[in-house]
């Protein structure tokens, strides 16, 4: 069986070269925004700017979990880092299970802070480790890794079920994240990988007291696909991709999330490909849109491409709300701006 880090490795590879995501789309494309011939105000009106956990951000974007490791890992995490400090928006690192066991795997996660300076920075581990001897020392050491502002648990059920050697050991793992909560000094955020969180799920972690949820929807990036394309074993192929189009579409994640869970800073992320789509998800209750793939063939590049990607999701989305008269945020949320699309 491959290690994590050659498993990461694979990871980007098919992530930059195969076609990974879904074909199915997010449920975004049911919402279509009521145009004002009348917005009332200019371009320059719009303010994009939000607080999310106590922290003041330019944009309500957040640049999604996605790697660490060696070299290529390094240079994509020094990239996605400095975009988010030169934009104002946070980042979240990818998982840093493999940096426990390797201490050469750290600088590519610390390289994260030195660069990121200015704006929140998110730690990274799959939830199941709480079933695997993983105490809070280690969650200590990831967290201290990044000097995190809060530390991300992924929730990837199927994805660990197609994957070789996966954990799948879910039993009282919202008990273990609770004691987690408990006696971290940092808060704890949850998210899927692309496959959603339902509105059981969501109460579920929020009587354990997570900080906010990510609901990574269906839609985007299918972990099960990126499986499947990994694997030599024809039934473990057969099986993932049977399961690639799985899971809650991102839109109906989080409308229902946010009707289970009123005042929960949610995150909506899984298959938002431009400004339009994150104003859709900010109407329909979300705090911030969360971005992976549409990042990754730019961090391979440079810090300057990233920036470019999430300048255009600004401009998209700064557009969208001056043609339905939004200033800022909350307008944009609470103007039911939305309708259904005609069938
Ligand atoms: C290359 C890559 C690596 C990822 N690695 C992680 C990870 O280590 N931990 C995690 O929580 N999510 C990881 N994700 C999942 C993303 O954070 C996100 O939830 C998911 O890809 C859906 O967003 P998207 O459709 O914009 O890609 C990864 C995504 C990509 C594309």
């Amino acid at each position: 069986m491959k290690g994590t880090r050659e498993r990461k490795r694979e990871h980007l590879e098919i992530c930059l070269h195969e076609s990974v995501e879904m074909e199915r789309q997010t449920g975004f494309e049911h919402y279509r925004f009521l145009h004002e011939a009348l917005p009332e105000i200019a371009p320059e009106d719009v303010d994009l700017r939000t607080a999310f956990l106590g922290h003041q951000l330019a944009m309500p974007f957040i640049i999604a979990s996605m790697t660490g490791g060696a070299e290529r890992g390094l240079r994509i995490n020094r990239h996605l880092a400095a975009a988010a400090n030169k934009l104002g928006i946070p980042m979240a690192v990818g998982s840093q299970r493999a940096a426990l066991r390797h201490p050469e795997a750290r600088e590519s996660f610390a390289i994260v802070r030195e660069e990121a300076r200015d704006v929140p920075v998110y730690a990274n581990l799959g939830a199941t480790q709480l079933n695997r001897g993983c105490g809070l020392p280690e969650l200590r050491q990831v967290v201290g890794m990044v000097d995190a502002d809060g530390l991300f648990l992924h929730l990837n059920p199927l994805q660990e079920a197609i994957q070789e050697g996966g954990n799948t050991d879910y039993r009282n793992l919202a008990e273990r994240i609770g004691d987690v909560i408990g006696a971290l000094d940092r808060p704890v955020l949850v998210k899927e990988v692309g496959a959603g969180i339902s509105p059981r799920t969501a109460r579920l972690l929020a009587d354990q007291g997570v900080a906010a949820i990510d609901v990574s929807g269906a839609g985007g990036t299918s972990w099960s696909r990126i499986e499947a394309l990994r694997s030599e074993d024809p039934q473990r192929r057969a099986l993932g991709l049977g399961f690639a189009e799985w899971g809650i579409p991102t839109a109906q994640s989080l409308v229902l999330c946010r009707a289970e869970l009123p005042g929960m800073p949610l995150i909506a992320s899984g298959g938002i490909r431009d400004g339009i789509v994150a104003a859709k998800a900010l109407a329909l209750g979300a705090d911030l849109v969360g971005l992976a793939l549409p990042l990754l063939a730019a961090a391979d590049d440079s810090s300057e491409a990233v920036q470019e990607v999430l300048l255009r999701f600004a401009r998209e989305l700064r557009l969208a709300m001056f043609l339905v008269g939004a200033r800022d945020l909350k307008e944009l949320r609470w103007g039911q701006h939305l309708v259904a699309e005609l069938p």
